[in-house]
């Protein structure tokens, strides 16, 4: 059974995703910041050095949200960056941010779902993703789509939490994550459910050699995984 945020509905997880993150938009980036003490900026900082090297011109950020990784990206000094998402909320504030920075005429921000992208085969140089797949109704599917869209030789960079597993960050990650993030969370979001289906929603999914399992499975080449902050969260490569 697919973790939801919305227990007590009966639409699937996509439509009940997109709901959430549009009930949450407005409230989105100060709680990221706030809620991981500004670590999240520094998570998708050296997620973004993963692809110096290969100079990518072209990328796409999928689930995009309000367009914090693409920002991020614009370090790698890219011709374009387009960023998907399913969720109209989310889009609108990264528009917003966007217009305020003046980087609207490098970052495109788009609706699109990242199972079913509407870009040619082997279009982009990178393709990257920070906080999204673990949303993904169908982690393969999605996965999959992103290897269709990206050039032979070109890499994913996906940054997603995990579980750390050593005492006691394990045991004081919990605590937090299960019982302090989901009040503040609840507080300054105003939805009910958002802040409690996150901690769901990583417990649930694969990390690690798990999931560089599924991105082998796609057809990921030469993957890596690189813990962050003692496994709160990994970086993921694959190359197509
Ligand atoms: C936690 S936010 C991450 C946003 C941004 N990447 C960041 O790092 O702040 C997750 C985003 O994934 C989007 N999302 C979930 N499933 C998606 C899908 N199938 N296709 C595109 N976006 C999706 C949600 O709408 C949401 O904006």
């Amino acid at each position: 059974m697919a973790v939801v945020p919305y227990k007590d509905k009966q639409e699937g997880k996509k439509e009940q995703v997109a709901e959430m993150f549009n009930n949450i938009s407005k409230k989105y980036d100060f709680l990221n910041h706030f809620l991981s003490l500004g670590i999240d900026i520094t998570w998708r900082k050296k997620a973004v050095k993963m692809l110096a090297a290969d100079k990518p011109k072209l990328i796409l950020d999928i689930a995009t949200g309000t367009g914090d990784f693409a920002i991020e990206a614009l370090a790698l000094n890219p011709d374009k960056i387009i960023g998907v998402d399913i969720s109209e909320g989310m889009l609108a504030e990264g528009r917003k941010k966007l217009k305020k920075r003046k980087l609207d005429d490098r970052i495109e921000l788009q609706t699109g779902d990242s199972e079913r992208l509407l870009f040619e085969d082997n279009k982009f140089d990178a393709v990257i993703v920070s906080f999204g797949v673990r949303n993904f109704e169908n982690l393969e599917k999605g996965l999959r789509d992103m290897y269709r869209v990206l050039k032979p030789g070109g890499k994913t960079v996906i940054v997603e939490f995990s579980k750390p597993k050593k005492f006691p960050m394990k045991q004081g990650y919990n605590f937090y994550f299960k019982y302090i993030l989901p009040q503040i969370g609840k507080i300054v979001s105003k939805d009910n459910a958002a802040y409690t289906y996150l901690p769901e929603s990583v417990q649930a999914f694969p990390d690690g050699e798990d999931f560089l399992a599924v991105l082998k499975k796609v057809g990921f080449k030469n993957t890596q995984c690189k813990p962050l902050t003692f496994g709160i969260s990994s970086i993921y490569i694959g190359q197509k």
